[in-house]
């Protein structure tokens, strides 16, 4: 089966929705989404978006906060962009229907929150659930649109290129690697449909499930890095994972993210004794950068051999946290935590990739036709540690840029015929049996990620976990040709190379710098490394 569009994206949350939008006024849309529509880390997105909208904050001071944040590798260029399209996008938000929080004195003033490493308060949310109440309105939006079709339960695979195309005799050979579209999972149906576009956009999200414990959820496999690398494409500082310092630490919690805008309102760490650490390590204390407070956190739980530590914004009234954090609130009481009474008990989790496939000021790869944005895209904006809730931000002002800039594309390739690409080959493929492989190895590379690539790195560790992942990367090759593709074989498959990028990316950096620490070289080396890693096939 084959299904032509002029756009084809692969992702429904904040990137690929704000994007189709956009496409949809020069093109068809096809929207692929590897299950339900709204299941993505925009969703479950808390502290809010960061722009300037107070009058005692600047372009300048959000630039710097950036740039502070990101040690020294965020392109400047790029946190300039960024920074200054931010409150037209959010005004954009506004316009079509999202709700942010306002301030209590007149009901129109944004109520704007505080994170880590902001200078000013400027987080626009609405509560603690920002993430659901965009999703749900840009949904509501592209649902209405006639030029966009979203199909759920729809797995990309691997990009249909050019190389591809002229391995068959399709089409001759020309110089530059190009995009077609991209072989896709019917889920439900367990067919494979050739996705033909002018036009691809890999808006996958992150890859927090690469490591045993992550704030992010299921979907979360690094999907987007992998198949942009598989096909040739460039990829750039995998090794910078952002680790959020405060999960719920409960065994059934599933790491449920307690947000830094807690902190920002008065919430401070504890140990075991009820005593504050944070000013051991940092002047900003418990609103130091991301990077910094889960350093502290790993070392003050080694040091104690405890198993948590914790929250306390028990000192502030009860209907302020209610109000302003409601769903922490209900998720933490569920766990019998009532956070208006008690201390919460939190531990790090693997929470953000601040790289991805590398792109160009207009969310372009490095292959034609090919744009990324939002959380799998590397744009030079995050540096070595993102600074909190410019995540939300990037991928609003990216998706506008990639799809202005990919509809002048479009305008030039409108007269060219797309090749016709071959049906999915599963050659001898046989249903498994064996998903038991699947798991075992799902389960390893998450463990191995987690205790040897985390918050802290050595030599030994990266190079042990390095040759767990290539014999796993070999099984797996055979695995993959000898039965036919499931979800679970694709995501495994999929993780294995993300957890390959990563180590590959950790072990190439001889410093300490960002997410990035390496006992090895514990100092920063502005002389060898104030540069991206890169790496492509
Ligand atoms: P996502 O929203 O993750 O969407 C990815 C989409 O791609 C999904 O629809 C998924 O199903 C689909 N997909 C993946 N692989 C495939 C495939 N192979 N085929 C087809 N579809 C596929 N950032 C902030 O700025 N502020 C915050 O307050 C904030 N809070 C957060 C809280 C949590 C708990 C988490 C996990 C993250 C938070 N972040 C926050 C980070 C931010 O939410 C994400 O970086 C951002 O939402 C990513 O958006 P996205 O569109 O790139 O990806
Ligand atoms: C949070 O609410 O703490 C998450 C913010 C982010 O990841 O940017």
């Amino acid at each position: 089966m084959e299904i032509i569009s002029d756009y084809l994206v692969i992702g429904s949350g904040i990137a690929g929705l704000s994007f189709a939008l956009q496409a949809a006024k020069t093109g068809r849309v096809a929207v692929v989404t590897k299950k339900e529509k709204t299941e993505g880390s925009t969703n479950y997105a808390q502290g809010g978006i960061a722009s300037v909208f107070d009058r005692d904050d600047s372009f300048d001071l959000h630039i710097e906060d950036t740039l502070k944040s990101g040690d020294g590798l965020c392109h400047e260029d790029i946190v300039r962009l960024v920074v200054e399209e931010g409150p037209e996008r959010i005004k954009e938000l506004i316009s079509m229907g999202v709700y942010f929080s306002r301030q209590e004195r007149d009901g129109e003033t944004l109520d704007l929150g505080r994170e880590g490493g902001h200078s000013r308060r400027r987080i626009v949310h609405t509560k603690d659930l920002t993430g659901r109440e965009v999703e749900r309105i840009l949904l509501d939006r592209v649902e209405e649109n006639p030029n966009i079709r979203i199909y759920e339960n729809h797995m990309a695979i691997d990009l249909i290129t050019k190389s591809k195309l002229i391995r068959r005799g399709i089409i001759a050979s020309e110089t530059s690697e190009t995009c077609w579209g991209a072989y896709v999972l019917d889920v439900k149906q367990g067919q494979i449909i050739t996705f033909l576009a002018k036009i691809t956009v890999m808006s996958t999200g992150g890859a927090g499930k690469v490591y045993r414990y992550t704030s992010n959820p299921d979907i979360a496999t690094g999907d987007g890095v992998a198949i942009g690398y598989r096909a040739g494409a460039k990829i750039a500082n995998m090794e910078f994972v952002q680790f959020h310092p405060t999960c719920l630490y409960h065994p059934l919690a599933k790491s449920f993210l307690i947000s830094e805008a807690v902190r920002g309102e008065g919430g401070v760490l504890l140990d075991k004794k009820g005593d504050s650490f944070m000013e051991k390590y940092h002047p900003l204390k418990d609103l130091a950068f991301r990077d910094i407070v889960a350093r502290s956190i790993d070392m003050e739980l080694k040091k104690s051999g405890d198993e948590c530590v914790y929250l306390d914004i028990s000192h502030r009234d009860p209907a302020f946290i209610t109000e302003r954090f409601p769903h922490i609130f209900e998720t933490c009481l569920k766990f019998q935590v009532d956070i208006t009474k008690e201390p919460i008990p939190v531990v790090p989790a693997a929470h953000y990739m601040c790289g991805g496939l590398l792109t160009d000021k207009y969310g372009k790869t490095s292959l034609d036709n090919l744009y990324a944005i939002g959380e799998a895209a590397c744009t030079g904006l995050h540096g070595a540690n993102r600074l909190a809730s410019n995540s939300l931000l990037e991928a609003l002002v990216f998706a506008r840029r990639a799809a202005l800039r990919s509809a002048e594309e479009m305008g030039d390739k409108m007269d060219k015929a797309l090749p016709s690409a071959p049906q999915w080959d599963p050659g001898s493929a046989t249903d498994s049996e064996e998903t038991v492989v699947v798991s075992h190895n799902w389960d390893e590379i998450r463990s191995f990620m987690w205790n040897y690539v985390g918050i802290v790195r050595t030599n030994k560790r990266l190079a042990r976990a390095s040759t767990r992942v290539e014999n796993i990367q070999k099984e797996i090759r055979e695995y993959y040709w000898d039965f036919l593709v499931t979800q679970d074989l694709l995501e495994l498959r999929n993780i294995a190379l993300v957890a390959q990028l990563i180590i590959a990316c950790a072990s190439l950096r001889k410093e300490s710098r960002g997410l990035h620490f390496n006992l090895d070289y514990p100092s920063k080396d502005n002389i060898h490394w104030l540069q991206d890693t890169v790496m492509w096939i």
